[in-house]
Parts: structure tokens; sequence; C-alpha cells
């Protein structure tokens, strides 16, 4: 399904005042985004923050057009693997952006770097596709899962957490989201003494899974769910009543800004790390903040942040004057922006993004649920786990 396509072009105007830059050109871009699922509000949101950035910095690529086509990659990996084949097969886009599921990523990690199409990531935290299985024409700008999860199992153990009993999805996402804490938690002393994992998009009751967490008497209980299923995941976790003897730990997609609201009080005391909240105080963050709200009436969440660099990484690169997709690639690979996350880079190991990690408590704010910075790692980077670009 072709869901839309938009013509973003620099003023004309300027295009009549000045004589059009040599390396002007007209670069389409392919969006692959669930638009549909559990992660469908991942992707609207991850899709607004992308036009943010496109809309407010076209003025820099002044001669130049982008043309976005969306692709609905829903949240099935043979799916993602289709509409990908047909962006660079029939489309001929010159460079893609997205991507929120990490089952999805590994699917189409091969036919992207074969076909020498560059790839920005805006979410899908697949360590594979920045280790093991990394590759020059993709470069990642929002987390892996390894970064996001790793200082959380150090940081539980450092507040005097001994014990944890863990529960996430059973997709690739799920496994390396837990894999990651529990090396740092067990690295730190800390002891895992059981967990499971969930099937992906179809558990509704959580409820036999809580029972046993309980049954295994850990001081704490850390899981990874996002979208529907965190909406899900935290409210019976509370009507269950294990909020009240067992602290609840995760991820912070857990608790993301873009539908804690819909938790509620269930979600208030739940302790999470992520690389972004919106109570980042910078004057760069404010003013992104300032940005989005005005545009679309709500505050960003971390998905909004990743769809905007990912856009102002597609403006750096284009402004080099890359003129066919291993030039985009390169320069992708080397894009330097200000991120309203704080400081970041692209690892030239990896092509995956450094960054702060910040550990949040969900609170009560003015104006609902909000999230209170109680730490932050500073500028961490990946192991290269095997990358040879
Ligand atoms: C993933 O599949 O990599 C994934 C999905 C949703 C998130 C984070 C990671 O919020």
């Amino acid at each position: 399904m072709k869901l839309s396509r938009t013509l973003l072009s620099a003023g004309v105007a300027l295009l009549l005042a000045a004589p059009v830059a040599a390396q002007a050109k007209e670069y389409k871009v392919g969006l692959l985004l669930p638009y549909s699922g559990v992660y469908a509000a991942l992707g609207k949101e991850i899709d607004q923050g992308f036009e943010l950035a496109v809309q407010s910095r076209l003025g820099e690529i002044a001669g130049s057009t982008i043309e976005v086509v969306r692709e609905d990659t829903e949240v099935k990996p043979p799916v993602g693997l289709a509409k990908t084949r047909k962006l660079i097969l029939q489309d001929q886009v010159d460079v893609m952006v997205g991507i929120v599921s990490s089952g999805v990523l590994g699917a189409i990690r091969d036919f992207v770097h074969q076909s020498g199409t560059p790839l920005i990531v805006a979410n899908a935290g697949n360590d594979d596709a920045t280790g093991e299985r990394c590759s020059r024409f993709i470069t990642r700008v929002s987390f892996s899962n390894g970064q996001v999860n790793r200082p959380m199992g150090e940081w539980m153990h450092r507040k005097g957490i001994k014990t944890a009993y863990t529960l996430a999805p059973d997709y690739a996402a799920g496994h390396q989201m837990i894999e990651t804490f529990s090396a740092g938690f067990k690295a730190a002393g800390g002891k895992v003494v059981g967990g499971e994992f969930t099937p992906f998009q179809t558990t509704k009751d959580f409820g036999p899974y809580l029972t046993k967490a309980k049954a295994a008497g850990a001081e704490a209980v850390f899981v990874f769910y996002a979208g529907g299923e965190a909406i899900s995941f935290v409210k019976q976790y509370a009507s269950f009543g294990l909020a009240e003897s067992v602290p609840l730990y995760g991820s912070g997609f857990l608790t993301s800004p873009l539908y804690v609201n819909a938790e509620g009080p269930a979600a208030k005391g739940v302790i999470t790390s992520l690389h972004y909240v919106p109570t980042i105080e910078t004057p760069e963050n404010a003013a992104f903040v300032k940005a989005f709200s005005a545009a679309y009436g709500r505050a960003p969440s971390e998905y909004a942040v990743q769809g905007y660099d990912a856009g102002q990484a597609l403006i750096e690169a284009i402004k080099t004057g890359a003129a066919d997709r291993a030039a985009l690639a390169e320069a992708l690979g080397k894009a330097r922006f200000t991120s309203p996350r704080g400081p970041v880079e692209i690892d030239p190991a990896t092509n995956n993004i450094v960054q702060n990690i910040y550990v949040f408590e969900t609170v009560e704010g003015n104006g609902g649920l909000t999230q209170k910075i109680l730490d932050v790692v500073k500028a961490v980077r990946d192991p290269v786990n095997g990358c040879q670009k």
C-alpha cells in the first residue's frame, strides 16, 4: 500500500533569484514505518518528527527537492522486506528512513546492504545491525538495545537491588534488551532469578506471567514492552497488586511520554532508562519541545526525536552535495547535528549513535505524568561487537 507522497521543495523565490547550484538534485526518500499494528503510534510519531526537521531545515538545501514515499511495514518482517524491495527496485529511492521493529530490521538488512541503498534507522535497536551484521549503508540515529539497557543493570545494582526477574515479548528486541540488561546486572554482582518471554503482539492477559514473577520472589521486576503492549502491561502490573510489593523497572519505552498518560496512575513510580525525555533542561531541547508542541499539540517523545534527528542527518548529508547513494551513505555515517537529547555523535566504527542514557522516574506533574531525571550515564558507546564495515 502506498500511503502518501509529499514533495518538499525549497523556496521558489530563492530559485528565481539565484542560479541553481550545480549539485541541485531531486532526492527520493522511502519512509518505512509501522502505520498499523501494536507499534502504529510509534510510526506516526517518528514520521511527524521527521517532517518537522525536513520542513524547518529545507531552506538549507535550496535548489534540491525531497520527495517522500511512505510504506507500511506493519510489525511483520516479511512485509517489511517486501516494502523495502518495492521502494528500492520500483520507486528507486535514494535513501530510506525508519524501521521500528528489530525483527523487521534483521529481515531487511541483507537486501539493504546488497542493494547499496543508505538506510537511516530511526528506531529499531537490533544490536546486530551495528555489530556483527553492520553495514556502511546503515546508520542508526536512534539507539541500540544494549546501549539503553546495559547501564540500567549497573544502576539498579548500585541502588541496592540484588535480584531481578525479567519479562519481554518473544522477538529479537525483547531478547536483546533482556540479555544486555542481565549482562550489566550480573557484571555488577546482581542475580537474575528467572524470566520469561511472552508471545509478541498476541498476549492480552499478562496474569499468568505475573503470577510466576511474584512466585520468583525477586527484589525487582525488569521488563521491555513498548506501544500497545506497554500500556496493557503497566496497567495489569498495578491491578494485579504486584507494584506494592515488587518495584517495576524497565527500558524507558515502557513509560514513554507518547502513551504514559494512557497508562495513568499505574505508571507512577516506575523507574526506567532511555536516551531522551522531554524534561531534559537545555536550550536545544526547550526549542525542540516548543516547535514540536506548536506543530502537533503535544510534547515530543523519544520516537519524535529519533524521526527529527533522522531528518537532520538527511539534510546534513544532502548539504554535502552527495550525488549518488554511495556518497549519501558515506555522508550519513559522518553526519554531525545538534540533537535535543544532548551531545551525540555517529561512531565511525559501527555507525551507531553515541549518546547519554537518562534514568528517570515517572511522577505526577502539573499537566499529567512527567519524567523526573534521577541520573545521567554520559556518552554511552557500544562495543564494536564484530562490526567490519
Ligand atoms: C525494537 O523492536 O527494536 C523496538 C521496538 C519498539 C521500541 C523499542 C525497540 O520502543
